[in-house]
């Protein structure tokens, strides 16, 4: 037994420099790319924004059936007309993710409609941009119903049959801001980082699992309504995204099971900042860059 202990401690290392060297190996050779054409998508807030985008990727790459979930009927029925004359099959259901039993129910609709699902991308968000004391509760309570226990809900209806078939993909579009806080958005920063958590968790929960894997997507502030009015004190050194590249990196992540992706890279300095300096060292990078004040003129969706 300790002789076994010993070897298998000696043996950590190496594992973790081949697979370091592995990864960086990646980075440089042309990446293979799962096929996606048995796939069936289904992506909640698919209807705008950055998840609007995800679904047009997903048809461009292939992708057999693509569903679409939100609350908004006009923008879900545009996109799925937009994709079905891609030349791939689309529906919209009315869902509610904050909704525990709405939830339950239209993935029984789903299932009947169009069957299996073996993508399922926890897309949909919303942010309420207000520092705790001007908040009020029921907006607080909101956002965590949404962003945090809404994929709960979502993947505890999927999830299931995704690991019957031995096929499966959870993906979570997630944010820089659940490793990095700002103030003026605490609502929204704690149900990412929670979500974080819960992706980190179920990730690791599914090593056991073949066929079935996961994908968390850490984007940067992105140009879509979301984040409207928000102001960073240097634009052309921090530009915003654009939502079809979080969409085009987030299906190559999918397509290529990577399990972590800080968009743009350049975000991952600043988890390493992050976990060397001290805080006070980073209360000036946040007041130096702006961030510490970002959300003074947001104005969100109007
Ligand atoms: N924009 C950014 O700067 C940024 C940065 C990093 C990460 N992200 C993340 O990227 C994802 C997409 O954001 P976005 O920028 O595309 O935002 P967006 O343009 O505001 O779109 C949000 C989407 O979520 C849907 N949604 C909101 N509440 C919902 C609910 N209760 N049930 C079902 N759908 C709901 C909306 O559709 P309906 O209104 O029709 O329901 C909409 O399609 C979010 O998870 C966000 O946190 C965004």
């Amino acid at each position: 037994m300790g002789w076994r202990w010993l070897g298998a401690l000696l043996l950590l290392p190496v594992q973790l420099l081949w697979l370091a060297g592995k990864a960086a190996a990646c980075l440089v050779l042309p990446p293979r790319l799962r096929d996606l054409s048995r796939e069936s998508v289904l992506i909640t807030g698919g209807g705008r924004g950055i998840g609007r985008h995800l679904a047009t990727e997903f048809a461009k790459r292939g992708a057999r059936k693509i569903i679409l979930w939100g609350r908004t009927e006009k923008c879900l029925k545009e996109t799925t007309e937009e994709i079905r004359t891609m030349g791939t099959e689309c529906h919209y259901f009315i869902c509610d993710v904050g909704n525990r039993e709405e939830v339950y129910q239209q993935a029984k609709a789903v299932r009947e409609k169009v069957g299996d699902i073996t993508i399922l991308v926890n897309n949909a968000a919303v942010v309420h941009g207000k520092s705790l004391m001007d908040s009020d509760d029921d907006a607080l309570l909101k956002s965590q119903h949404i962003n945090t226990l809404g994929q709960f809900w979502t993947t505890k209806a999927f999830l299931p049959r995704m690991l019957e078939l031995q096929n499966g993909h959870i993906v979570c579009l997630n944010s820089v801001l659940a490793l990095s806080a700002i103030p003026g958005a605490i609502d929204y920063c704690t149900s990412k980082a929670s979500s974080f958590a819960f992706m980190e968790s179920l990730t690791l929960g599914l090593l056991d699992c073949p066929g079935v894997n996961a994908t968390t997507v850490l984007p940067f502030h992105t140009s879509t309504e979301m984040f409207q009015g928000m102001r960073i004190r240097f634009p052309k050194l921090f530009p915003p995204l654009k939502p079809e590249t979080v969409a085009r990196r987030t299906v190559e992540a999918v397509q290529m099971n990577q399990a972590l992706l800080l968009l743009p890279w350049t975000m991952n300095i600043l988890v390493i900042l992050k976990s060397i300096l001290p805080q006070s060292a980073l209360e000036e990078i946040h007041k130096f860059s702006g961030s510490y004040t970002c959300m003074n003129t947001f104005k969100g969706r109007t």
